[in-house]
């Protein structure tokens, strides 16, 4: 490669969608005035196969060595443009993106002169990181074709069914000593109750997951040990029964734990009074047919959710239909009440309303503040409710009262969630990587989730999500490999302490330290979030393609004219950008002054970025990161408001007003929370 850096600027007019607003042919006249550019272009789509084409011709003409693409969002955009320069011999990772769209045209459509300063902005500081950029390369793995399956619920034995009929070899480990998970308590998974006895389809599926060649089935047992990455788990088993293990080599993992129903604390006479019971024990009671003395039924909905501390259950209401039926078809002649605050049911499951109401049952809607009050007179079990729809009060008698009560994750999440370093929340269901960009899936590579592990669902969303979890698992081992981002830490060991501080805080244990205390990154573990390298008391830590050299250039270009007009604000790839393109998707106004910074966390943000642009001048400076708890490297963001709240006051002790240190959590539909938060921040700044 030639030494000398050459940069070439690619500036796209997107039909009108940027030039309607911006004065490109100026952007890219200015483009060509900045350090290290030896071309500037204005292309009219310059995603289009022609400009493509051309850009790769300018390349090799001008002996281009850097590249800024001056156009939409990256988060579209980039791969295209990283495949289009390597394939014209540039390194990929030599790229930089300047979203000049979503953060420009379309949010300063009225003011095209500052919103044609703002590009200029953004690109000088896109040729000054770009001056500093470093090849990099990605991390294959090798992955075989053994995936262990945690959990023998319908979505474990599901998921390992798939996982076999495709040819690879399952594991299938159950805690218990039976497979089939919750659906053993249950009797029947549907309304229809004559075709779907859950016994039957459990026999089934059981037989089938037993007898498959491949798969091996570890019931009593758990998991002892893991350790390694995506292709490459050592795992341990330890049976319960006799204390025995199995040492297994893994490439991928399905984790498929299952729920637990919560039971409630002397709420509503349970515990007091044997005629109180939980939904799972009237299904236990079903299957024994076990009714003969009741006659009087009442459900009350919503119990132990939809409070403070806890949403919808999501399956209460389906679970209450369902079993109220089944009582109807046991005993006719029973009178079975629903009591509820809101029913809310899928489509065939609000058939299955209409199906219980012309078998008899009764549905009374209580108020939020209003619930069912529960008293016990001469012996005899008595409910008073408010019915909010015709309204009045009802006392109803009861031999059999039911609650429908909230659930909570397997109690082996805790102990699970730390052997495979993945994040669960405080109901013990596990959290997937993100419901929208990684449905299924942990952040870590290799490890998929399904079922009523990452919340309660019913037994044909776990199956669904046994065969989708299956899936992701598979497509590696298909392939044989996983390639993973070359954006990883690289350690500096000159300055290093040897405090070990970076592998404590790395979320992804991808710091090992050698017998001489030196820290070394795994970088097929290592995500690239940035964590260890801002909290690094040396500063001997670096994120490739977002080094401190680089972020700091970037901030010294925004700053060099105007600094106390603008806002420095630093913003993660994932929900914080997704959220500023949701607002330039939306044409939402805003002030220009902002000038972002693109960063993979928030985690990454140091302490001395956060003060450098303050020292430059800045009005201020905004952290924008995922919401809570989505960040997409596990707790990066919980680490970055830890870290917000010491800056604060090393901004102050140095002499500057913490208050002009904002920051933001959104989601990446968040478009108009990012909007009105530079309305605020102008505002208060007094810009
Ligand atoms: Fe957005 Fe961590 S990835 S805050």
């Amino acid at each position: 490669m030639d030494d000398k850096v050459r940069i070439g600027v690619f500036v796209c007019d997107c039909g009108t969608n940027i030039a309607g607003v911006v004065d490109v042919p100026e952007v890219t006249e200015y483009s060509r005035g900045l350090p290290n550019v030896v071309l500037a272009d204005e292309g009219k789509w310059s995603c289009s196969v022609d400009y493509l084409s051309k850009l790769q011709d300018l390349i090799k003409e001008y002996r281009i060595n850097r590249v800024v693409i001056a156009s939409c969002t990256p988060r579209t955009h980039e791969p295209l443009f990283k495949r289009t320069v390597r394939e014209a011999g540039v390194n990929p990772y030599l790229l930089e993106f300047v979203s000049i769209r979503e953060q420009v045209s379309w949010v300063h459509m009225k003011e095209p002169e500052i919103a044609t300063q703002k590009a200029k902005d953004l690109i000088k500081m896109g040729v000054a990181k770009a001056a500093l950029l470093e090849e990099g390369q990605e991390i294959r793995l090798p992955v075989k074709t053994d995936c262990l399956i945690i959990g023998g619920g319908m979505a474990g034995m599901n998921a390992a069914l798939s996982v076999a009929d495709q040819g690879f070899n399952a594991f299938l480990v159950e805690k218990g000593p039976q497979l089939g998970g919750i659906l053993n308590k249950i009797c029947f998974v549907s309304h229809d109750n004559h075709k779907m006895p859950a016994a039957k389809l459990i026999r089934a599926k059981v037989e089938q997951v037993q007898t498959h060649p491949n798969i091996s089935v570890y019931t009593d047992s758990e998991l002892e040990s893991v350790e390694g990455y995506i292709g490459n788990y050592k795992v341990k088993i330890k049976s319960n029964g006799d204390a025995s293990t199995k040492d297994l080599d893994i490439s991928t993992i399905i984790v498929a734990t299952g729920m637990e129903e919560i039971e409630p604390e002397g709420q509503f006479e349970y515990g007091n009074d044997s005629r109180v019971i939980t939904q799972l024990q009237l299904d236990n009671r079903l299957k024994d047919k076990q009714l003969d003395n009741v006659k009087n039924v009442v459900m009350i909905s919503c119990v132990n959710s939809k409070n403070e501390t806890r949403g919808c259950c999501n399956i209460g209401c389906h679970a209450a239909v369902k079993n109220a039926i089944a009582i109807k078809h046991l005993r006719k002649d029973a009178s079975v009440h629903i009591l509820y605050r809101d029913m809310s049911l899928i489509k065939e499951e609000g058939m299955a309303q209409q199906t219980a109401k012309r078998l008899g049952v009764k549905f009374l809607r209580f108020s939020d503040d209003r619930y069912p009050d529960v008293q016990i007179e001469n012996g005899n079990l008595k409910i008073k409710v408010y019915d909010l729809l015709v309204g009045r009060e009802f006392e109803l008698p009861s031999d059999l009262l039911v609650l429908t009560t909230a659930f909570k994750g397997h109690d082996t999440v805790g102990q699970i969630k730390g052997h495979l370093k993945v994040s669960a929340n405080p109901d013990g269901f596990f959290q997937e990587s993100h419901v929208k960009l990684g449905p299924l899936e942990f952040a870590t590579d290799g490890i998929s989730i399904a079922g009523c592990a990452k919340a309660p669902m019913t037994f044909k969303e776990s199956c669904e999500e046994g065969f989708g979890a299956a899936m992701k698992a598979s497509i590696p081992m298909n392939k044989g490999y996983i390639e993973t981002e070359g954006i990883v830490a690289e350690i500096d060991l000159t300055d290093c302490t040897q405090c070990g501080l970076c592998s404590k805080r790395c979320p992804y244990s991808a710091i090992a330290v050698d017998e001489e205390k030196n820290p070394e990154v795994l970088q097929a573990l290592c995500k690239g979030c940035g964590l260890c390298a801002a909290d690094c008391p040396a500063e001997c830590i670096n994120i490739v393609h977002y080094s401190d050299d680089q972020v700091f250039a970037q901030v010294e270009a925004a700053l060099e004219e105007n600094p106390e007009k603008k806002i420095v604000a630093f913003v993660c790839h994932w929900c914080a950008l997704g959220g500023v393109d949701m607002a330039g998707v939306s044409r939402l106004q805003y002030p220009s002054n902002a000038r972002l910074i693109r960063v993979m966390c928030a985690a990454s943000v140091s302490l001395k970025m956060m003060q450098r642009p303050f020292e430059l001048g800045a009005a201020g400076v905004l952290v924008a990161g995922c919401e809570f708890p989505t960040c997409h490297y596990i707790e990066g963001n919980y680490a970055a408001e830890k870290r917000l709240r010491r800056a604060k006051k090393q901004l102050a002790k140095a002499g500057h007003d913490p208050e002009k240190l904002w920051n933001i959590w959104c989601s990446a539909a968040d478009g108009p929370k990012f909007a009105n938060t530079m309305r605020s921040m102008v505002k208060d700044l007094g810009l």
